[in-house]
């Protein structure tokens, strides 16, 4: 039995949700380990297409379970929210659905409090999700957060919040900001607290139990290795560990438990929100663009583009440890008669190994091109890695070998057919 955790090796939407509602076919539990709703992972089943923010994936696929473990935030009107959004379309979220009562809770004044910083940073915001995921991972960090199994006691709950939004009123202010209601944050969220009730449990044992019985795990991770916290472009990042590391502190299931790692990573590169972004490259966005591709899953907002970046993918497969390799969206790159890929950073006229751990030094990186030729014929019906053109197959073992990595997946659609297994 094979536990895998899922990581982004960029800068997220990579397409890890369409990977894992592919690979859930097989796996029993899918395990959401850090983040929260700033995720939007699209999976495109028949003709309906489903955004995930919270829920694992895996929810979509009957007799799976799903895990959201402590190393999550979650606001809890949103998450229900989610829960309703999906059995309205009838997908079943009852006991599949378990939610560790270690998990922090975002709550209003944590988003005020994102979009009161961002406002305050001015040119140097970071272009957050808005969602509170930062102010809700400070607090967990300075141990003044709430969490869920505060929310499961009421009395509990309301006198920890009423101390919580007085001190985040005063921040508020002070910068500026509307303060927040306490009497509408209690209510609405005590009304989710009891939708949310019997989802809440210690998903540590669980996850524990279902290891002894053999049960095969899937962590799907949110956001990609170069929003991360530690390893990021930081401050440029997100607030939690979206490396491999992060699936076991934040689900309590031990590191030796996890027997592989599939980093997925797009045929090119994407980035939403601010930060450097060596191959970033205009022709590119507006192809995609002008293809009506890559506008984000969560807030809308147009991604950059830019060319296949393999000195950070190798380098997201060393922190990671990928020893597979997914890679998404070949078919956007379906028109073009020459593809460029980055293989080298010069920096100050020297090549450098690795990406540079300071922003500014990254933004000052120029990018080594190859030139790989490209295929010009539409990959989306191709069924099996040999009905791909020659060059689309060469393209993809190339950036697989420079990445350093086996190369398992390969997808050419967005729906879940159009997925190649090698
Ligand atoms: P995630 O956050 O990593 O799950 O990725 P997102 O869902 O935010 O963004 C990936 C986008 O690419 C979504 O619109 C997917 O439906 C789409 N997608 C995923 N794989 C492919 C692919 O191979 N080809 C095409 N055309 N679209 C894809
Ligand atoms: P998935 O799981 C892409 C980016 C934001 C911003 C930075 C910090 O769908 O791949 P935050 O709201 O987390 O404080 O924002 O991180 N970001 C993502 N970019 N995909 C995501 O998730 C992201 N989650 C956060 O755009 O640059
Ligand atoms: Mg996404």
């Amino acid at each position: 039995m094979a536990n895998t955790v899922l990581v982004g090796a960029q800068w997220g939407d990579e397409g890890k949700g369409k990977i894992i509602d592919f690979l859930t076919e097989t796996a029993d539990i899918v395990v959401r380990s850090q983040g929260g709703n700033n995720a939007g992972h699209t999976v495109i089943t028949g003709d309906r297409k489903y955004v995930l923010h919270l829920i694992p994936s895996g929810i979509l696929r009957p007799n799976k379970q799903c895990v959201i473990g402590n190393g999550v935030v979650l606001d809890p009107v949103s998450l229900v929210e989610e829960i309703e959004g999906l059995r309205a379309v009838g997908i079943e979220v009852g006991s599949n659905l378990m939610i560790s009562d270690c998990a922090h809770l975002v709550m209003p004044y944590h988003r005020a409090l994102d979009a009161a910083k961002e406002l305050a940073k001015g040119k140097l915001k970071i272009g957050t999700t808005g969602r509170g995921i930062g102010p809700t991972y400070g607090d967990k960090v300075a141990r003044t957060g709430l969490r869920l199994a505060d929310l499961m006691q009421p009395e509990i709950f309301c006198q920890k919040l009423a101390t919580r939004v007085e001190e985040a009123n005063a921040q508020l202010v002070a910068m500026g900001a509307q303060p927040v209601s306490f009497e509408e944050i209690k209510e609405a969220s005590l009304a989710a607290a009891e939708k949310l009730r019997p989802h809440v449990v210690n998903t540590v044992l669980y996850l524990h139990k279902a290891l002894q019985a053999k049960k095969e795990l899937l962590f799907e991770g949110a956001q990609g290795t170069f929003l991360d916290i530690d390893h990021g472009t930081y401050p440029y990042v997100t607030s939690s560990n979206t490396t491999a590391g992060g699936a076991a502190t934040g689900s309590g299931v031990p590191p030796h438990r996890i027997d592989s790692v599939l980093g997925v990573m797009k045929a090119y590169t994407t980035r939403v929100g601010e930060g450097p972004f060596p191959t970033e490259n205009a022709v590119i966005s507006d192809m995609l663009h002008g293809m009506g591709r890559e506008f984000g899953a969560t807030t809308g907002r147009a991604r950059r583009c830019g060319w296949f970046d393999a000195v950070s993918t190798r380098y997201a497969a060393m922190v990671n440890g990928i020893d597979e390799i997914a890679i998404t969206n070949l078919d956007g790159l379906d028109t073009l008669d020459v593809i460029q890929v980055c293989v080298g950073y010069k920096l100050d006229g020297e090549e450098i190994e690795v990406p540079p751990s300071d922003y500014q030094r990254l933004s000052a990186c120029q990018p080594v091109y190859i030139e790989l030729p490209g295929w010009n014929t539409p990959t989306d019906a191709c069924k099996k890695f040999e009905e791909l053109p020659k060059n689309a197959q060469s393209y993809a073992l190339k950036i697989a070998e420079l990445t350093g990595g086996k190369l398992t997946i390969v997808s050419v659609g967005a729906h879940r057919d159009q997925t190649i297994l090698l």
